[in-house]
């Protein structure tokens, strides 16, 4: 499959919500919360919902592609948080570039591969579509249970979007795979969930282990030699630092930035991969191994030159 990525954007809410401040509502401290997963602090939503963050990273995206709204063919964001069941936040992101030419909008749940699923998806779609607008976009502070502190310290809102376009001179290699998730080990139930409240559940210490066994495949499932970056799935630096010493990565090939932003799903892989780009740690035609992993139980992994 071959596409080049030709515009990225993001959006994270103004509203940062450290270690600190969570232990105001909850029994933790930043010591606790640092030392198990790296991270210190994440964006929380105030006013807005998701597709308000996918809009603004939409257009973002749109812009450094030096394209218009009206160029684009597909919308797919990707979410387990959408604003409504009905319509999508796809829809809803049409709607707000004023939209209506002939086009496809749709929503991808692929928890925190999501990203990677809709990627695969786009390739596909670009056979017949020019542009494609990818988005991971999440406000997953409206499912935390702030009761259950191993699980309301881990995640943050925000988005990312790219655009892809065609291009023979870029070729992506991808792979997505899903395995029950048989022990129940990470869910959030929907309206037929035994009216137990909406909020994401984990067994945490399950989910590290399928954490580190699906990133380390991911990896191994390319040629990640070659890469001159990983991207993983921004979850626990434990995760990370776990994967690199049993695949003998150096730590400094993988990039983090849970520590500001922490697990925001979806949108996880695209805010690093932007974040990498303007830190200039990733320039055009660099290779970049992005993996995801997640509630489904699921995993992607995409190997790609800018
Ligand atoms: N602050 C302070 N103490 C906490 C705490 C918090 N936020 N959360 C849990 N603890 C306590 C526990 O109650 C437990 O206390 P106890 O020994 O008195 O019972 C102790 O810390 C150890 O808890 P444990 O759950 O064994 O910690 P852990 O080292 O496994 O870390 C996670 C917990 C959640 C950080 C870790 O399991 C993890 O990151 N899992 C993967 C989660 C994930 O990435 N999910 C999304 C995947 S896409």
């Amino acid at each position: 499959m071959s596409a080049k990525i030709i515009g990225i954007g993001t959006a994270l809410p103004e509203k940062i919500v450290t270690n600190h401040d969570l232990s105001n509502l909850m029994d933790t401290n930043d010591e606790w919360i640092t030392s198990r997963t790296g991270i210190k602090q994440r964006h929380f939503v105030t006013n807005q919902n998701t597709s308000d963050l996918a809009t603004i990273a939409a257009k973002q995206a749109i812009s450094d592609a030096k394209l218009s709204p009206q160029d684009i063919d597909v919308i797919i964001v990707c979410t387990f948080t959408p604003d409504n069941f009905t319509p999508s936040v796809a829809s809803m992101v049409q709607k707000n570039l004023g939209l209506t030419h002939n086009m496809m909008a749709f929503d991808v749940n692929g928890a925190c591969s999501g990203f990677l699923i809709g990627l695969e998806i786009a390739l596909g779609l670009l056979n017949t579509h020019k542009n494609c607008l990818l988005i991971g976009a999440e406000v997953i502070s409206k499912m935390l249970d702030f009761t259950d502190r191993s699980t309301a310290i881990l995640f943050g809102d925000g988005a990312g979007a790219v655009v892809l376009t065609a291009d023979k001179s870029r070729e992506f290699n991808i792979i997505n795979r899903a395995y029950p998730d048989i022990d129940s080990v990470l869910y959030a139930n929907g309206i037929n969930g035994d009216n137990e409240k909406q909020t994401i559940k984990m067994n945490g210490s399950e989910v590290f282990r399928f954490a580190v066994k699906a990133l380390s495949e991911g990896i191994q499932a390319m040629d990640y030699e070659s890469c001159d970056l990983i991207i993983p799935h921004q979850a626990n630096s434990r995760i990370i630092s776990n994967v690199s010493r049993s695949l003998k990565i150096p730590i400094e090939k993988f990039y983090m930035n849970l520590d500001q932003v922490g697990n925001t799903s979806a949108a996880s892989i695209v805010i690093a991969l932007k974040q990498a780009i303007t830190e200039g740690k990733l320039k055009p035609k660099d290779k970049v191994l992005c993996v995801g992993f997640g509630a489904g139980l699921t995993m992607g992994s995409a190997l790609f030159e800018l």
